[in-house]
């Protein structure tokens, strides 16, 4: 027997997809359908994210002479998404403070703050915070990804490992770092980085996409502050937290303290 032929609703199961987006509201209310769409697309980003910073990770630690040529050109990918992700928030700020109303409360205690796979890309990324992991039950799929991701090197440790294999002298206590604790700034690191940046064209390169990730990760950031700003003002959150003012305590903090030290030392 052979198999039916691949259809492109059976491959990319475009009935379940569709099938996905279940307003709360009574009517229901128009803008909810936006609400869940945007909010759905941001996880599927979410898990392609995490799909692509897992394998620059890995070309990072291979050893492969031209794995830091494919860990950059993953990284332009990965830029690329978040641009289109920080695009995305225009979409939803067209939606004014009275159409958000007419099914906030819906919601209840929902809010993108129990998102765990956004949880997972600042694990990646070195913000790491275990409350975060207990707020799922126990052998959950987030509760399970998060666990994991708790315990593996950030994409720094990553780095450092990359620049000592290729000769600079990285601390050894720095390359066996608890990789739980935060990013700290290392006046030793930023010697190094120094370097790089005078001397290594290929290197500086790949710094320099480290920065733009770690810009692009604020400005979401940024943007998404704004948009709770302008839709729901200084009320509290759907998620409990003071809303726009536990928002803007997140900001403008660097992912990677010595990319942005140096800046003032070159
Ligand atoms: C009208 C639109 C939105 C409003 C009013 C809003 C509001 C908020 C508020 C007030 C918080 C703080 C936590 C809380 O108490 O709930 C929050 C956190 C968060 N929201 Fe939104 N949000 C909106 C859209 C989005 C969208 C589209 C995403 C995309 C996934 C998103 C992702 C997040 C994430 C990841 C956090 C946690 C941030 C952190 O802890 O650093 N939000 N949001």
């Amino acid at each position: 027997m052979t198999d039916p032929a691949v259809t492109y609703s059976g491959y990319l199961k475009v009935d379940e997809l569709l099938s996905l987006q279940q307003p709360r509201s009574q009517g229901p209310e128009h803008d909810e359908m936006l609400f869940i769409v945007i909010h759905q697309v941001y996880e599927l980003w979410f898990k392609e994210l995490l799909h692509e910073f897992d394998r620059v990770r890995r070309m990072l630690e291979d050893h492969e002479s031209d794995s830091v040529h494919r860990a950059q050109h993953t990284l332009k990918r990965i830029l690329t998404i978040l641009k289109v992700m920080v695009a995305q928030l225009d979409i939803l700020e067209t939606m004014t403070p009275l159409e958000f109303l007419t099914f906030r409360q819906r919601l209840e205690a929902a809010s993108g703050f129990q998102s765990d796979q956004f949880r997972q890309i600042e694990f990646l990324l070195g913000v790491k915070a275990e409350p975060s992991i207990r707020r799922f039950p126990e052998g959950s799929r987030a509760r399970v990804a998060l666990q994991q991701r708790y315990g593996e090197p950030t994409l720094w440790d990553a780095f450092l490992h990359y620049l000592s294999r290729e000769g600079y002298d990285v601390p050894p206590p720095l390359l066996a770092r608890d990789v739980v604790a935060a990013i700290e700034p290392s006046s030793h690191v930023q010697r190094i980085l120094v370097e790089v940046y005078r001397r290594d064209t290929k290197n500086a390169e790949l710094c320099e996409r480290l920065v733009d990730l770690d810009e692009g990760v604020q400005e979401w950031r940024y943007r998404h502050v704004k948009m709770v700003e302008r839709t729901i003002g200084a009320k509290p959150g759907t998620g409990g937290s003071a809303g726009a003012a536990y928002l803007r305590e997140t900001i403008g903090r660097p992912l990677f303290p010595d990319l942005w030290e140096i800046r003032s030392q070159l």
